[in-house]
């Protein structure tokens, strides 16, 4: 493959796939929306390569897509592009689905279309590969893990509308023969992650010396991947995945919440202590739990593993070391977020 059309490649996610497949030498169109998760910052290291093409639009806008295959002709293309925060969805559940689930069904429609129009040796080739989510899958008991094979239960507006769009994916195989491929990832964090997730949160507030919020007991439990390593399996996935298949990818890193911050903490106790001497995990509060918040996910990443040979490369506490060190590099960055000038606007009050 050498040409790919990514959408919400300057999302968090999207954006470290971008700088990934660039870098090994691929051609990436690149078409996103640019609501406020999308950050052309985070993709500046590309400024002026040729290899790097930005459009902004919607994935649901039917003309640009058709257009946009039409005219880079894409070996494949990876549907990255979403409402992702799960608070959000909560106060404003509309927005997720006219993109998650209206606009994957825009996104299909033109993939099909261009597909059936491709001469035979590259329609052979061609994929389409949706990015999903562990949460459609539910919330586990103390017990057990999510397979390919577990029942959807999605227990969230976020949630659901990925739910919904995992199924026209798989539909659009079935019923039109589309060569798609899916993968359900758990919790990822890493470089350029927007600082109203976890543990870009932590890392700020606790840098301001602020209270360190912690839904509940804080006992949720999640699989943390560190991006990097989700990167890489999509890209597996694409050349080697089985068309019309579901691939789960997870870190087996299973660790509750306040487990998540207490390691944040005491990694910035060493590099950053406060000023009076107090340790950090003393910020840490609990508030009022998030509606609905679903207890554990766990996945069994095993057929990720034994049909396509990918591995995390980083353990949790590398990945966690890592991410924090890129925030310490990178206020810069993250300060163009939390002040809006990444869009000329400002965030919150
Ligand atoms: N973050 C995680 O832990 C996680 C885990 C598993 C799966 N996922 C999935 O991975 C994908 C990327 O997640 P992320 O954390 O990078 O999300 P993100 O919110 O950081 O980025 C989403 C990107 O999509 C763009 N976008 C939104 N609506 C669009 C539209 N209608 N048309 C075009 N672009 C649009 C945004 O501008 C943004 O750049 C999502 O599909 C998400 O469901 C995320």
């Amino acid at each position: 493959m050498k040409v790919l059309l990514v959408t919400g490649g300057a999302g968090f996610i999207g954006a470290n796939f971008v700088l990934q497949a660039v870098a090994d030498g691929l051609t990436v169109v690149n078409v996103d929306k640019l609501t406020y998760a999308g950050n052309l910052d985070t993709l500046e290291p590309l400024n002026g390569n040729q290899r790097h093409v930005f459009v902004q639009g919607d994935i649901g806008d039917r003309a640009l897509i058709d257009a946009l295959l039409a005219r880079h002709q894409p070996d494949a293309i990876v549907n990255f592009a979403a409402e992702s925060h799960v608070d959000r969805s909560i106060d404003g559940p509309g927005a997720f689905i006219q993109t998650n689930v209206v606009g994957t069904l825009g996104l299909l429609e033109s993939s099909r279309d261009y597909w059936r129009g491709l001469e035979s040796g590259v329609r052979d080739t061609f994929r389409f590969l949706h990015v999903s989510t562990d949460e459609v899958y539910g919330s586990l008991g103390a017990e057990g893990k999510f397979r390919e094979t577990t029942p959807y239960a999605p227990n969230s507006p976020y949630s659901a509308s990925k739910a919904a769009s995992d199924h026209l994916v798989r539909a659009f195989h079935h019923t039109y023969g589309l060569p798609t491929l899916t993968t359900n990832c758990s919790n990822n964090y890493g470089p350029y992650q927007f600082p109203e997730k976890l543990i870009p949160l932590v890392i700020q507030k606790a840098l301001a010396c602020e209270p360190l919020p912690v839904y509940g007991d804080g006992l949720n439990i999640r699989d943390w991947l560190y991006v990097g390593d989700h990167c890489h399996a999509i890209r597996l996935v694409l050349q080697l995945g089985r068309i019309g298949e579901t691939y789960n990818v997870g870190g087996n890193a299973e660790r509750s919440n306040i487990e998540v911050v207490k390691a944040i903490c005491s990694l910035l106790d060493a590099r950053r202590p406060l000023k009076d001497g107090r340790r950090h995990e003393s910020l840490i509060t609990f508030v009022k739990d998030r509606p609905g918040h679903d207890r554990r996910y766990a996945i069994d990443a095993n057929k990720l593993q034994n049909e396509v040979g990918w591995r995390p490369l980083q353990s949790f506490e590398s990945g966690i070391e890592q991410t924090i060190d890129w925030y310490l590099s990178n206020q810069p960055w993250v300060q163009r977020v939390l002040d809006g000038s990444y869009r000329m606007e400002r965030l919150g009050a």
